[in-house]
Formats: structure tokens, sequence, C-alpha cells
């Protein structure tokens, strides 16, 4: 008799155990989109104009904050693709995904009538970008007086930003160094510069040319990296982890697989 009873309360524990597993395999079977959509959802966005916009980067408000990482959002204003740092806004002149680098060039340059930067270029915090070796610095130094100097580099005046009083100059500066000018203000732009870095000075550049030419960051090792998008498949972030959605529809750490090796 007794046996009995247990047996039917284990019966009735079985069929409730079986319920409850026929539940959740119903809502979990309906919370999934299916995966080529998802695939789909992270193809490749563009602002208008300038670069296509894939993993780690995503376009703001466009419904695929998934198909990249927050650092790297990027914002579209008046169709061009835009970069917030600390500073203010760059806009994004070339992505090079295969490089992991952006070109930037700050907006307030975009066909300004004079070419002297207010806005010294300020990282976001916790950017994960970081200058190339190609890195050097403008050094803008506006309302400078008579005495104005930096120490070991040629000058030039920058006359649309100078009076008979006020004075404003330009150098190009190699490499990091601490200044004391006896100017109002003093503003470093990022630039790039190619070739032999040691003859180079503000005299025999155009550095008209280079704040139009823009600087480039570079990134590190970011999830999927190319392995995913060379394979055919499309990144995207699940549950702050980064995988690889392929064409048919099944999903990998890395890449689409061709045989069984991922
Ligand atoms: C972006 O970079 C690619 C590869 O170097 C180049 O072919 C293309 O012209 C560049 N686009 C712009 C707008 O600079
Ligand atoms: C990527 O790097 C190579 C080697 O430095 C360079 O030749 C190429 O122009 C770069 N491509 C882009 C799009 O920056
Ligand atoms: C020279 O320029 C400065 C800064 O723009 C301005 O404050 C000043 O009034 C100007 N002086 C003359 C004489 O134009
Ligand atoms: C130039 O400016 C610096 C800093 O404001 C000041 O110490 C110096 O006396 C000034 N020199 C002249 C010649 O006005
Ligand atoms: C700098 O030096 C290199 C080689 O030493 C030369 O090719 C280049 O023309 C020089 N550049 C300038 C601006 O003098």
């Amino acid at each position: 008799m007794r046996l009995h009873k247990l047996l039917y309360l284990e019966k009735k524990h079985i069929q409730i155990s079986i319920l409850i597993i026929f539940f959740t395999l119903q809502l979990v079977k309906s919370g999934t989109v299916p995966e080529e959509s998802r695939y789909e959802d992270c193809k490749p966005r563009n602002c208008g104009s300038g670069p296509d916009i894939s993993y780690p980067f995503y376009v703001q408000g466009a419904g695929g904050d998934f198909c990249g990482e927050p650092a790297f959002e990027i914002v579209c204003m008046d169709n061009k693709p835009m970069h917030w740092t600390s500073s203010g806004p760059y806009i994004i002149k070339n992505i090079s995904y295969e490089n992991q680098s952006i070109l930037l060039v700050a907006a307030e340059l975009v066909n300004a009538p004079c070419f002297a930067p207010s806005q010294r270029f300020a990282f976001a915090h916790n950017s994960p970008f970081k200058f190339t070796s190609k890195h050097a610095d403008l050094l803008f130094s506006y309302g400078c007086n008579k005495s104005f100097a930096v120490f070991g580099f040629e000058t030039s005046l920058v006359s649309c930003a100078s009076n008979s009083s006020y004075k404003s100059f330009v150098a190009l500066l190699p490499k990091a160094v601490k200044i004391n000018d006896g100017c109002i203000s003093d503003v470093f732009v990022p630039v790039d510069l190619e070739g032999d870095r040691s003859n180079q000075t503000i005299k025999n550049v155009d550095y008209v040319q280079l704040l139009k030419n823009g600087f480039t960051l570079e990134w590190h090792g970011r999830g999927c990296g190319n392995f995913c998008t060379e394979s055919g498949g499309r990144c995207r972030q699940e549950n702050g982890v980064a995988v690889c959605y392929c064409p048919d529809g099944t999903t990998h750490p890395t890449k689409c697989k061709q045989g069984n090796l991922i």
C-alpha cells in the first residue's frame, strides 16, 4: 500500500517535471530569433557617406547595438560617421578592419576659413584607441608675446589667427615636449607624419594639408577579429562575448568553419 502511494507520487512528480520542461522549451523556442536573421541584423551599415561600419563598430540608434562594442559607437551626423572623444566629435574618414585603424579629422576643421584648431585632442575615457608610430603633434600657440619660442623647434606665424597685438604660431613636434612659451593658450593637434621624422619641421611641411589629411588611431585584438569576416561571418555581441554568426545559421567563437577544425 505504502509502496503504491510512493509510486503514485513519483509518477505525479515526473509528470510535473515533464510539464515544466515542456513549458520551458516553449518559452525558449518563442524567444529565439532564427539564426539567419541574427546574421542579417549585423550586415555592414553606412552613414550615407564614408566607410562601411561593422564589428567592432556599430551605429548608434540603428537598432544594432549588439553588432559592436560600446567604445566603438559611431554617431551619424549630416550623413557622416562621427567618433566622440572627450574633446568633441571627429569625422571618421576611413576604417581599416584589416589594419585595425581609423582615420579621423576634427569636425571643426571641415570647411574652416582659418586652420587654427581650438580643440586639443583627448581620448575618450577608457578608450581602446592608441596613436600609431606615425603620430606627431602640431602645436598651435595663440596670443603670444615677443618672448615666444618653443625650445628647439621652428615656428610659423598663423596669420589668420594673428593681428598687430595678438600673434599666433604653429610648430611641428615629432615627439612629446614640455613647453613654456608665454602664450595665452596652447593646443596640441595630432597629425600623421610619413617618412623620416628627424628632418621635418613646420617650415618644410604643409601643415594645412596635414590637418586636412587627419590622423590615424589603432585598436587591438577585439572579439572575433578578422577571422570571422574572412570566413564569411559577422561578429556580434552576446552577453558581453563576441560571437561569429555564419550565413548558414550556425555560430562559432571565432570563424565559420570549413571542416571541423574550430
Ligand atoms: C580608405 O582606405 C582604403 C584602403 O587604403 C582606400 O582604398 C580608400 O581610398 C580610402 N578612402 C578614403 C575616403 O580615404
Ligand atoms: C594597412 O597597413 C599597410 C602596411 O602598413 C599599409 O600599406 C596600408 O595602406 C594600410 N591600409 C589602410 C587602409 O590604412
Ligand atoms: C587681436 O586679436 C585678439 C584675439 O582674437 C582680439 O582679442 C583683439 O581685440 C585683436 N586686436 C586688434 C587690435 O584687432
Ligand atoms: C610673455 O608672457 C609670459 C607669460 O605670460 C610672461 O611671463 C612674460 O613676462 C611675457 N613677456 C613679455 C616680453 O611680455
Ligand atoms: C629628410 O631626409 C630624407 C633622407 O635622409 C630625405 O629623403 C628627405 O627628402 C628629407 N626631407 C626633408 C624635408 O628635408
